[in-house]
This record gives C-alpha cells, sequence and structure tokens, in this order.
C-alpha cells in the first residue's frame, strides 16, 4: 500500500532524518548562537524518545515508504549508547540505507563502535581548516585537530566515502573552500558546500552572506575545472560535480539560489518526538502517543500527516513571508 502515500504536491515519503538529541557541545554560530541558547539547552534526557520508540517510529515509516535513515542532533554522538541504536536500525528490513551527520569532534572514540554497529556512512562537518576560524565557527567549542583526529579514525574505521558539510558564509570562510577542496581532491571523500540558510530564528540570516553556488562553483573551477555529474537518485539535495582531471567529486548544496522543493521526501523527527514536514516548519507533529506500540495507528497517523503537506518553504522564500508562527531551530532537526 506505500506506493500510494504521496502529499499535496505529489511527493512520496522516502527519507527520515532523526534527531536523536537536542543538545550539542558546539555552537555554531549559524545554527545555535551562545548568545542566543541556554547554555544547558537539550540536557533533560526524559523528554527525549527512547530507543524503543525511535525503533517503532522507523519501523512506521519504512512501512510508509522510506528506505533511507539519517541519525542528527544536536550533536548525535552524545547520545547515550547511540551504536546500540544504530544496530537496531542498520538491521531493520527496509533500511537501505542508514547515515549519520556530526560534527566530527567525539568521532576519534567512537568510529569504530559506530561501523561495527552496521552505520552505512557518515556526513562531518567542516567550515574551516584553520584553526582559529575553526573554532569562531563553532563557536569557540571545537577544536579542529580534534575533528581531524575523528576523520582519521573514521577512515580506518572503514568509512570509505565520507561527505563533509561546509556551510560558507561571505565574509567569514569564503577563502576556506579553495583549501577544503584541494584537501581532499584525490580521495574518495565527497565534499559539499552548502549555501548560508535563513533556518531558525536566531542565526541573523542576511542575504548578503549567501554566497551562490555558482559563485563558488566559478571560483572553484577556474583553480580545477569541474564537470557536472548526474544526481545519484532523484531528489538528491547535492548538485554533484566531478574534478576533470579525475580527482574524485564535490557537490553544491544550494537552497537559497535553486530551491530543490520539488522533490522534497524528507521528513524530520525531533529527539522529543514532534514530527516536521519541513526544515523551515514552525510546527510539529507531536508522534509519541503513536509510537507505544500500535502498528495501525502509527500507520494512520503518518498517512494523515504526510497526505496534508504542502511545504516547499525554499520554493517561496522572499515571495512569501513566514505565516507569523517561529520555525523550528535547526539544532531541533539536525539540518
Ligand atoms: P545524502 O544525499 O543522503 O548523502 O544526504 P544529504 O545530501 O541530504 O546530506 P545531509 O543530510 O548532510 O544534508 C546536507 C545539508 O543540506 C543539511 O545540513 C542542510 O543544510 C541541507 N538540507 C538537507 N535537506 C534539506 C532540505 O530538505 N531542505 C533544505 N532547504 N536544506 C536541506
Ligand atoms: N545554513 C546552512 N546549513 C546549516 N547547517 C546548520 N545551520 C545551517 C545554516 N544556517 C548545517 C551544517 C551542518 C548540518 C548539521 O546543518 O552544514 O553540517
Ligand atoms: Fe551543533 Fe551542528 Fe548546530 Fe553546529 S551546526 S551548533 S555542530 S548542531
Ligand atoms: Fe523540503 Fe522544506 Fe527544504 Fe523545501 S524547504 S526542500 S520542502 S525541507
Amino acid at each position: 500500500t506505500h506506493a500510494a502515500l504521496a502529499d499535496r504536491l505529489g511527493r512520496p515519503l522516502r527519507d527520515l532524518r532523526i534527531s536523536v538529541i537536542d543538545a550539542c557541545n558546539f555552537r555554531c554560530p549559524y545554527c545555535m548562537p551562545a548568545d542566543k541558547v541556554d547554555e544547558h539547552h537539550g540536557t533533560d534526557a526524559a523528554a527525549r524518545l527512547s530507543f524503543d520508540e525511535i525503533e517503532r517510529a522507523a519501523r512506521g515509516f519504512v512501512r510508509a515508504g522510506v528506505s533511507k535513515l539519517r541519525l542528527t542532533g544536536g550533536e548525535p554522538l552524545l547520545r547515550r549508547n547511540l551504536p546500540d541504536l544504530v544496530a537496531r536500525l542498520s538491521s531493520l528490513p527496509g533500511v537501505e540505507d542508514l547515515a549519520l551527520t556530526t560534527n566530527g569532534s567525539l568521532l576519534a572514540r567512537q568510529a569504530r563502535a559506530l561501523r561495527a554497529a552496521g552505520l552505512h556512512r557518515l556526513t562531518i562537518s567542516l567550515d574551516s581548516l584553520d584553526p582559529a576560524r575553526f573554532a569562531a565557527m563553532s563557536g569557540g567549542r571545537g577544536r579542529l585537530d580534534q575533528v581531524l583526529r575523528g576523520i582519521e579514525a573514521a577512515e580506518d574505521a572503514g568509512f570509505r566515502r565520507i561527505k563533509f558539510n561546509v556551510v560558507i558564509r561571505r565574509g567569514t570562510n569564503e577563502d576556506d573552500a579553495l583549501a577544503i577542496a584541494g584537501r581532499f581532491r584525490g580521495t574518495s571523500h565527497v565534499v559539499r558546500f552548502i549555501e548560508f540558510m535563513d533556518v531558525g530564528t536566531r542565526n541573523d540570516w542576511r542575504r548578503d552572506e549567501v554566497v551562490p553556488s555558482a559563485e563558488l562553483h566559478a571560483r572553484l573551477s577556474a583553480r580545477w575545472p569541474l564537470v557536472p555529474l548526474d544526481a545519484n537518485y532523484r531528489g538528491e539535495v547535492a548538485e554533484r560535480h566531478a574534478w576533470a582531471d579525475g580527482e574524485g567529486e564535490v557537490g553544491f548544496i544550494s537552497s537559497v539560489s535553486t530551491p530543490f522543493c520539488g522533490d522534497c521526501n524528507r521528513a524530520r523527527l525531533s529527539a522529543e518526538g514532534r514530527l516536521y514536514t519541513c526544515l523551515f516548519a514552525s510546527s510539529g507533529h507531536d508522534m509519541r502517543p503513536w509510537l507505544q506500540g500500535d502498528a495501525q495507528a502509527l500507520d494512520e497517523r503518518i498517512a494523515a500527516i504526510w497526505s496534508r503537506r504542502a511545504d516547499r518553504y525554499s520554493e517561496q522564500r522572499g515571495a512569501r513571508a513566514r505565516d507569523g508562527a517561529r520555525p523550528i531551530e535547526m539544532y531541533l532537526i539536525g539540518g
């Protein structure tokens, strides 16, 4: 039956992003600026979904058509016993892809256990290779050398194709793009440059701080020519390019200059169990009462929510002011 589930714009549900914790040990100004978020934010363990509840959610979403899962945070590696959850989810029938997005700071200790538990893929945020700038972009909390050790540990553990998320802000880390690209050319890893987005309510977003991907592409390809690649799958967020000299792949995620809502098949579950049908949604749907064991009730709940979905915020940006309600914060749904 799940082939029939589509939202009001005809989009299927394929991808569930699960935030396992809303705490983070970084305070990246584009996401969770230290002066606007409580120091102890997200540390209330009792408010989080249990692994049992998360597994029931995952099973329900798989029945609804999902085949891709991604664990996010806050910082997901702060969640205790995360490899146990990874083991449960990686062995679920119907889960073809299980990935994790992390800031990398705690990876050195955990990479091996995550791999052993069956995690398929890793995405690591990395905004600069300059120690001082890296520290600044994590709100003074992150240490570049720690993250670099985490990356090495991940490679040693067998993650062969790591994706690196690089948020570029004009006037802050534009110059890092070339260095990061250069560092991973010739490896099997994939760097993706992300346009600074107007997510949440706290990052003081300004359009003049967005470096459009077209501009970045021009700068990079002036140094090392690029050729476009086809998408790996329908609705892929990043536009893929290959270095013309065969040295690997990069991507551009351009939700400001080139919105991609048309094929958006992603849902997001917050650590507290609310379902968001868009990164820019202001109200989620409480799922917790439906995660207590009645599978049929859960299926009906998911179908009811998804079939009413009409979100396409990035395509409407500019044309339409937000509906007045406060949009969800990025650190609650993990990007
Ligand atoms: P794979 O293709 O499975 O590797 O995943 P991905 O490209 O979706 O990677 P990831 O989940 O790391 O997403 C990268 C970044 O793209 C996120 O951190 C967000 O900044 C942005 N992004 C992802 N999905 C959306 C979306 O649905 N809408 C918008 N506007 N931005 C998104
Ligand atoms: N704009 C673009 N990307 C963002 N992320 C967080 N905040 C923003 C923003 N304002 C992304 C980062 C990180 C992921 C978890 O979310 O790339 O890798
Ligand atoms: Fe934490 Fe990631 Fe947000 Fe940075 S972008 S504050 S690492 S959740
Ligand atoms: Fe999907 Fe919303 Fe992002 Fe558009 S803005 S791609 S609908 S999450």
